[in-house]
């Protein structure tokens, strides 16, 4: 299965790359040897699993968001596109006022741009929608120079015209492990994206992180929706007492209940792909690597 190169709701990739282009031009083509070697450095400590190292000073964070979070903005634009219950939160085409996302592990960037870039051409039609979209990025380091710079470009490159009052983006740096409902205003939530982060967080803290899911289950309202994405395939497995299997089954378990069993009902599974490609347009223009993505999601609604 492959999503589209360009979902025909979205702004063109090209323009996402460009929005990167734009927010970073002074790294990517003033210093461009220097991102490079912030980049080798970034990847050998992911690599060593220190994240820690590859965190912890904001070159490296831009490096890191320059190099990685171009490509999955894109991508994810496209998913989010393609997903229509998804559509229409980030368009905004439901009713009952503001839409809500928070976004776990998104202090990089790419979930923030690949939100805007779907709510953008929604707000140039005739009449758009009184509603507009509130996004909540929470990641455990702090991000906030990057993303804050991408929402200065979104603001003035794509959100003009009074529009940008629209599309209200706060970054909170904290554990999710660590937070509360409240905090989280998990009960006022349209969408929660966890995208290439549970495996993260179940590597730091399995309970907690069940804890966490279970947590969403208490406090999410009738509605809501849930999407997950990790890697496609046996880097997502996860081992519980002596055995291995997908972290997918073990999430559908604390969501939709044991297979077979009457406790279904505090989820719901509407969509799911076990791999799914996004493949770039190779013609793209930026100055480092765009990777292709492939990966599993799964997307859930609370009942
Ligand atoms: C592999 S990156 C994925 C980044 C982004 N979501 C994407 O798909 O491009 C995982 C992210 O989760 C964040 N993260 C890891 N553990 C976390 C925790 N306990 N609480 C909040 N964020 C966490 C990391 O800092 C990192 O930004």
């Amino acid at each position: 299965m492959s999503l589209p190169v360009h979902h025909g709701d979205t702004l063109p990739p090209q323009e996402v790359i460009d929005l990167f282009k734009r927010t970073f031009s002074h790294e990517l083509y003033e210093d461009l040897a220097n991102v490079r070697e912030l980049v080798q450095k970034v990847k050998s400590d992911l690599y060593n699993r220190d994240y820690t190292a590859a965190f912890d000073d904001n070159a490296k964070r831009v490096a890191y968001c320059c190099r990685w979070s171009p490509a999955r903005a894109v991508a994810y634009t496209s998913l989010f596109a393609q997903l229509e219950p998804i559509n229409q939160v980030v368009r905004c085409q439901l009713q009952g006022g503001d839409q809500r996302v928070l976004c776990v592990g998104g202090g990089a960037g790419g979930e923030l741009v690949a939100l805007a870039s779907l709510f953008t051409p929604s707000r140039h039609v005739r009449t758009p929608s009184n509603e507009g979209l509130q996004i909540h990025l929470v990641d455990i380091y702090d991000w906030t120079n990057v993303v804050s710079r991408l929402q200065d470009q979104i603001n003035t490159n794509w959100l003009y015209n009074g529009q940008s009052r629209f599309c209200n983006m706060e970054f909170t740096s904290n554990d999710i492990l660590k937070m509360d409902p409240g905090q989280l205003q998990l009960n006022q939530l349209n969408l929660i994206t966890l995208l290439f982060t549970t495996n993260e967080l179940f590597s730091q803290d399995k309970s907690g992180s069940i804890k966490f899911l279970q947590s969403l289950t208490t406090h999410c309202q009738r509605g809501c929706l849930l999407l997950i994405t990790e890697s496609a395939g046996s880097y997502s497995h996860i081992t519980v007492g002596s055995k291995k299997f997908p972290i997918q089954f073990l999430i559908d378990t604390v969501l939709l209940g044991k297979r077979g069993q009457d406790n279904h009902g505090n989820w719901t599974l509407v969509d799911q792909s076990d791999s799914i490609w996004y493949r770039g347009d190779p013609d793209m223009d930026y100055p480092l690597k765009l990777e292709n993505m492939r990966c599993f999601y799964r997307l859930y609604r609370k009942l």
